[in-house]
């Protein structure tokens, strides 16, 4: 490392100029093209800013006070820049398959221009919007063309497109950007990560028959906000490589990589599992460990059931703060007038109690007391492995990390024990993917044994007329997804 940073001191002393002190700590090392993407491309993301004080980098490198230093760029995460490790760049460059021009709109150092490369790709193009990274990835691969622009802007169809793209959360982006991406894409929904919209950005830009290879994050798998990417891969195009869900050096994100041929003929995923038994799941989720015959097993479920939908009030619960104010203002640690028992998921299940000035008219999604006062289910929303549920009779008005179950004509321990059921939680996992996020119709959708409302309250495996080989397999998920 110390080669490249020494080029990068010297430049930018010298010009003060961020572009040119990326390129020469690139060049400092350019006869090894991994160091160039690992070390420049470190230092591309870096600021260059004076050092107030005498600032040591390595054991041999001090930074003198006044000169300009590597600082970390505080604007990183909001560009999602980082770069990705050899092994995992070459996975995702051989998902693309082979041939003609591959494309990274998101190039940043080079990671997947130089695994392309070494691949023995025909062409090579790369583009970001980092005039640093770029500098940095013409040195690792000298015969690629290269340019600044926007991966989200439409362009020129290619053969490949490979990508690790941006990971932007929802709280980082935009209103205004967020509100163009939801018009270009309407399937895109709730708090979509950046990564997602520029993926279906990266999609659009392969021609008919072409590969796309991903970086993926592991949310794209399995959240509600790509369901609609995923099935349009199903539905149209061919899902060739499938996972697993690693985690990505160095940043706290799981990530998978993805291959898709564009324009199928669609088929099956990489694990057997047929496109239309993934589309028919309201979630269409795309599982690496989900195996032929999970889908069979939610319609054995569903044929000797009702969802629960049928049979209950399901709702999310109150969300306290108003437009005059956070839901500080409006909770308590004691009771007043005017004030309801109140717990969020975390308080509810510690068996801690708060009090909310329930003012309807002025809260958001107030909800309404029928959902509170009355013999309930509450049930934790965000969790894995198994649900988390229990029975509350004194009223509590739960919030919004809660959903709420109101049984019409069952009892609610005999919902809160279908619900925690580890047979429950295994076909939760087919249907949603290992992260559960129970709303409301996730919760409806669930398949409740008819033969339970007729009093028989046998254990659901014979309630939902599973084999032994199906009643294990959904064992086996709930247990996974425990230790996940
Ligand atoms: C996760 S990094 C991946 C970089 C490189 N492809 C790799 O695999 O190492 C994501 C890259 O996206 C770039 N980026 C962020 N928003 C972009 C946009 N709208 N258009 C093009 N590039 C963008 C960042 O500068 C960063 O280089």
């Amino acid at each position: 490392m110390s080669r490249a940073i020494r080029a990068w001191l010297h430049e930018a002393a010298r010009s003060g100029d961020a572009v040119a002190a990326a390129r020469a700590a690139a060049e400092a090392v350019a006869a090894d093209p991994w160091a160039v993407v690992r070390e420049a491309g470190a230092l591309a993301r870096c600021h260059l800013v004076p050092t107030p004080t005498d600032r040591r980098l390595t054991p041999e490198i001090t930074v003198p006070a006044g000169a300009p230093w590597p600082a970390p760029h505080p604007g990183r995460a909001a560009k999602g820049a980082w770069d990705t490790p050899p092994e995992l760049a070459r996975r995702a460059v051989a998902a693309a398959g082979q041939g003609g021009v591959t494309l990274d709109p998101a190039c940043g150092s080079g990671a997947l221009l130089l695994a392309a490369h070494e691949a023995g790709a025909d062409e090579i193009w790369g583009t970001d919007l980092d005039p640093a990274a770029l500098a940095v990835a013409a040195v690792a691969v000298p015969r690629a063309r290269l340019g600044l622009a926007d991966a989200l802007a439409p362009g020129a169809a290619v053969d490949r497109v490979v990508i690790n793209p941006p990971f932007v959360a929802a709280e980082l982006q935009s209103r205004a950007s967020r509100a163009a991406l939801r018009e270009r894409w309407p399937w895109l929904s709730g708090r979509f990560d950046l990564s997602v919209a520029v993926i279906a950005a990266a999609s659009e830009r392969v021609r008919r028959g072409g590969g796309l290879g991903i970086v993926a994050p592991a949310s794209l798998l399995t959240e509600p906000y790509a369901a609609g990417l995923r099935a349009r891969w199903l539905a149209t195009d061919r899902v060739t490589t499938l996972g697993p869900v690693e985690r990505f050096p160095g940043v706290a994100a799981r990530v998978a990589v993805v291959g898709v041929i564009v324009g199928g003929p669609p088929g099956p995923v990489p694990s057997g599992i047929g496109a239309e038994d993934l589309l028919a799941l309201r979630g269409v989720p795309l599982d690496p460990a989900a195996r032929p015959g999970d889908a069979a097993i939610l319609r054995t479920a569903a044929a000797r059931s009702i969802p629960l939908g049928d049979l209950a009030v399901i709702d999310t619960g109150v969300v306290s703060h108003g437009p005059d104010g956070g839901k500080a203002s409006r909770l308590f640690d004691l009771p007043g007038p005017g004030r309801v028992p109140y717990a969020d998921a975390r308080g509810f299940f510690a068996g801690e109690r708060r009090w909310l000035a329930y003012e309807p008219k002025r809260m958001h999604r107030a909800k309404s007391p029928a959902l509170f006062e009355v013999p309930k289910v509450v049930v934790q929303r965000i969790g894995r492995g198994l649900v988390r549920a229990a029975v509350d009779r004194e009223g509590v008005y739960v919030g919004h990390t809660c959903t709420v179950v109101v049984p019409r004509e069952i009892a609610p321990e005999l919902v809160c024990r279908f619900l925690t059921d580890p047979l429950t939680a295994g076909l939760l996992q087919i249907a949603h993917g290992s992260r559960l996020d129970l709303y409301p119709h996730d919760v409806a959708d669930l398949p409740f044994p008819r033969s339970w409302l007729e009093g028989a309250a046998s254990p659901l495996e014979a309630a939902w007329g599973l084999d032994r080989a199906q009643s294990r397999r959904l064992a086996a998920l709930a247990l996974a997804g425990r230790l996940k």
